[in-house]
């Protein structure tokens, strides 16, 4: 595979990327361990992507699990460029309800304990401390949002993804809390995948599927039924929108 190439993360309702035309999968062994799975190379409606699902192909990887480095680095060794992640989210402010897709442009990390940096060991000479002033590639997030107002996906174009450890939802203080520090949607797998993909230099942008109201924000208690149902609909849509980029990158 050439450089520039597409990679796509799936997130929990994207564990499979159905109309990928498939031609290898390669077991990635790095200096950080296992991915969460083999990459798997294919064409996806004409052009060539490889597919990382982030909670393997069986979703037995829970967030605080994820090996953020592995499948960074695996990407980055691939001769992947780019990288759009898919990622289930719960939503926080009004514009963010179920079904709802958003493509988001900022990110406050909320994580703890997990492996959070390439720089660590025995060279601190290079580069430490990346920018992330902008988390997120401007050219893949523009061409997200070009490719959903074409489709008319009415995605919203700007947030901020507060990313939390989990793998419990949050409370409702907690929501309030996340609202008051200016995020929009919530999830767990954001970071450090973000400042992974920076540290190795990845043109990065995250698509992000509302699955339910954050806690506190509905009347009912969050369920695994209804972030299921949401996430059915919602992916169904976030497919259209990968074709219609990756032929546009
Ligand atoms: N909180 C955190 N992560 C999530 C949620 C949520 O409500 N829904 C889907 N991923």
């Amino acid at each position: 595979m050439g450089k520039g190439h597409l990679a796509i993360i799936g997130g929990t309702g994207l564990t499979q990327l159905k109309d990928l035309e498939i031609s290898r999968r390669e077991v990635m062994h790095t200096p950080y361990g296992e991915p969460s799975g083999p990459l798997t190379f294919g064409l996806y409606h004409g052009h060539e992507v490889v597919f990382l699902p982030r909670h393997g192909a069986r979703h037995t990887i829970p967030p605080h699990q994820v090996n953020y480095r592995a499948n960074i680095w695996a990407l980055k060794n691939a001769g992947i460029e780019t990288v759009i992640a898919v990622a289930a989210v719960g939503g926080i402010t009004e514009r963010m309800g179920p079904g709802v897709i958003a493509i988001p442009d900022q990110i406050i990390d909320y994580t703890w304990s997990r492996f959070h940096t390439f720089f660590e060991g025995d060279d601190l000479r290079s580069v430490t401390h990346v920018d992330m002033t902008y988390p997120y590639s401007d050219v893949i997030r523009q061409t997200l949002i070009a490719a959903s107002r074409e489709l008319g996906l009415n995605a919203v174009e700007q947030g901020t993804y507060a990313a939390t450890q989990g793998p419990r939802l949050e409370t409702a203080a907690e929501i309030n809390r996340l609202e008051r520090d200016g995020c929009d949607v919530v999830g767990m797998t954001g970071m450090p995948e973000t400042a992974l993909a920076r540290e190795l230099e990845l043109k990065y942008a995250c698509c992000a599927v509302v699955a339910n109201w954050g806690a506190g924000r509905s009347e009912d208690l969050i369920t695994m039924d209804e972030i299921s149902r949401n996430l059915e609909s919602g992916m169904a849509r976030v497919k259209q929108l990968l074709a219609a980029v990756i032929g546009r990158l």
